[in-house]
């Protein structure tokens, strides 16, 4: 939530800023600015509305140039999406530049206290005061970092704030508490920003700030304290994908490119993880074994899409290591004093490691005790940094809003954690565990073959597009993934959209069904767990029978659906728990296609933002 980015160097600021503003828009993207120091003074611009509308606002009216600049992109908290309430915010004096992402909870009281001392807040938002409370402390201190601290020690929230005086010309300023920011190391230039996609077209060496961190930047300088102005250790890394990856490549919209590259994804998160004699290596579980063996409840929290590949996760954990597991969205976890203790195991999962709803709670399961290990697609930000381990996803950069390769490989990540967990427990290992191993292992190859044949499933979306409603239903793993389906929908179409599980309408939703709604239903595999493919069978023809339109997901194989299928989506064959790796790829492709056809934005839906930072 929030784009930032600040640079001091060699090149023309205003350049660099709002390149890396246009790689952070996915962030949010009701507004954006740019300051600029140059000449003794600081130049400011701002507008309400896309990046584009910014850039116009440079061309018709050009700022002075200049080597030292801060940008913001923003999706709105306090205060609505105005030019006011754009971020930077400024002095009085307009010798101080902040933008901030995050909130001020106690904003009210400090602006109360500058009204009364004789400042004029010219903005909604809760940013504004920390500008006037920078130039105040700075008047004093004489040093920009140090005014920083000063100020960060009286702010109550979350914040990343970025700042530059007009008076330190040389230096651009950054703290962070529970927000993300990452410093990107050049030669004789550097760049702080909320993710590292907006500095690796320059570099591709980055370091992590801590929590309540202040960095100060020069061209040839990072230094990073606490906010008492205590050297602070900091982590380096090296980002290990290139600019390209974060561009669109020919694709029209980040999100297809995305959908496109879940084979690499899926077969970049397996690399390395399983032998050749199909043994589990996840070195980066740094939880020691004994723990692992002795851990009676795992509970995984999550949001939105990461919470749908959870609930999956929980039929592989049971069933393979007989651990219970409960799934609980994060925003809700923490609040009903949940029952925790040093033999649970969390798994928090989040693609972009900044979740707030799940950073609160992992923070609340480690406070009781529990171990937390997070499946995180983004090194260097928060969520792996405060959990006990981390075991990656290789999804690389996910930019569009809607996500697609993250949850993939979020799924993978999870199929190998329950492996892991049921091979150090010495859980049997029967054929089946052999035959999932073996068919992970090419399931990369199984999900480029659903890709391949995704032209029906298009022109049904487009010839949907004037639709009200649409459905979806599952039945076990297919449960999650009819929700993911309807998210995915409502979230890119702004279509009501509902994910049902299939057992359960007849106990109130069947009442919905009326002619021609279309209803998704994803069907699971026929072998192995035929009871349950009968009875969504009986399903689709209840639904039908009222006259529902029914898209039917089934394998490859499965002829019991065709005779009640208007429309037939082809997956492969998979084991069951595999399933949504190859059932999720034709809902994300639907969804997509549905949105365009309705002229939406694709990879920029409205009112959302890729990371959600606030609670
Ligand atoms: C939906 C979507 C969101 C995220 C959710 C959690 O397409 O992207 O529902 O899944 O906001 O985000 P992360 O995984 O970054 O914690």
């Amino acid at each position: 939530m929030c784009g930032i980015v600040g640079y001091v160097g060699g090149q023309s600021a205003l350049d660099v800023v709002v390149a890396g503003l246009k790689r952070l828009e996915y962030r949010g993207y009701d507004s954006a600015g740019v300051a600029v120091l140059s000449d003794g003074g600081l130049a400011a611009a701002k507008k309400a509305g896309k990046l584009v509308n910014l850039e116009k606002e440079l061309v018709d009216r050009p700022l002075a140039g200049g080597s030292v600049g801060i940008g913001h992109t923003r999706w709105a908290t306090h205060g609505g999406p105005t030019d006011a309430n754009a971020h930077p915010h400024l002095d009085n004096a307009g010798r101080v530049a902040v933008v901030h992402n995050g909130i001020i909870e106690n904003f009210a009281a400090l602006r109360e206290e500058l009204t009364e001392r004789g400042h004029d807040l010219l903005s909604e938002t809760d940013t504004e005061v920390v500008a006037h409370l920078v130039a105040e402390e700075f008047s004093s201190a004489g040093d920009l970092a140090e005014a920083m601290r000063l100020v960060c020690r009286r702010l109550d929230g979350a914040f990343t704030l970025v700042a530059v005086h007009a008076d330190q010309p040389d230096v651009v300023v950054g703290a962070r508490r529970n927000s993300p920011l990452v410093v990107g190391v050049g030669e004789g230039e550097n760049f702080l920003a909320s993710d590292v996609s907006a500095f690796i077209a320059h570099t591709r060496s980055a370091i992590e700030l801590g929590q309540d961190q202040v960095v100060e930047l020069t061209r040839d300088g990072v230094t990073v304290t606490d906010f008492d102005g205590v050297p602070a250790d900091v982590r380096a890394f090296h980002v290990d994908w290139d600019a390209s990856a974060a561009e669109k490549g020919g694709y029209d919209y980040f999100m297809l490119k995305e959908i496109a590259e879940q084979p690499k994804a899926v077969a970049d998160t397996l690399l390395g993880r399983i032998d050749g004699s199909g043994r589990l290596t996840l070195d980066e579980v740094r939880i020691p074994d004994a723990v692992l063996r002795e851990a009676d409840k795992i509970v995984i929290i999550a949001c939105g899409t990461a919470f749908h590949a959870g609930l999956i996760a929980k039929y592989a954990i049971e069933h393979w290591t007989r651990i219970p597991c409960e799934v609980e969205l994060a925003s809700e976890f923490r609040y009903r004093d949940p029952i925790l203790g040093q033999r649970t195991l969390v798994i928090a999962i989040s693609q972009s490691g900044e979740t707030m709803d799940t950073l609160m709670a992992l923070r609340h399961a480690r406070e009781q005790g529990a171990k937390v290990l997070a499946v995180c697609n983004t090194n260097g930000s928060t969520i792996p940094r405060e959990s006990d381990a981390v075991l990656y996803t290789h999804a690389g950069p996910e930019v569009a809003v809607a996500s697609t390769k993250a949850f993939l490989t979020q799924l993978v990540a999870c199929y190998l954690l329950a492996l892991y967990l049921g091979q150090v427990r010495g859980t049997k290992w029967g054929d089946e565990i052999h035959a999932v191993v073996r068919e992970l292992a090419r399931i990369g190859d199984e999900v480029e073959r659903v890709l391949e044949t995704m032209e029906p499933v298009r022109a049904l979306a487009r010839s949907l597009a004037h639709k009200d409603t649409v459905l979806f239903l599952g039945r076990h793993v297919g449960y999650p993934v009819a929700l993911e389906g309807a998210l995915k929908l409502k979230e890119l179409a702004y279509m009501h959209a509902e994910g049902f599980a299939a057992g359960e309408l007849k106990h109130g939703p069947i009442a919905l069904i009326e002619e021609d709604l279309p209803v998704v239903v994803v069907v699971p595999s026929p072998k192995g767990r035929s009871v349950l493919h009968d009875k969504i069978v009986s399903n689709i023809q209840e639904i039908r029978a009222r006259g529902a339109r029914t898209i039917v997901i089934a394998e490859e194989g499965d002829e019991a659906v065709v005779p009640y299928a208007d429309h037939l989506v082809r997956i492969p064959a998979t084991p069951t728990l595999l399933q949504p790796l190859v059932s999720t790829v034709p809902l994300q492709v639907f969804a997509c296609e549905l949105a365009t056809a309705r002229g939406n934005e694709v990879d920029q839906p409205r009112n959302l933002a890729k990371s959600v930072t606030v609670e």
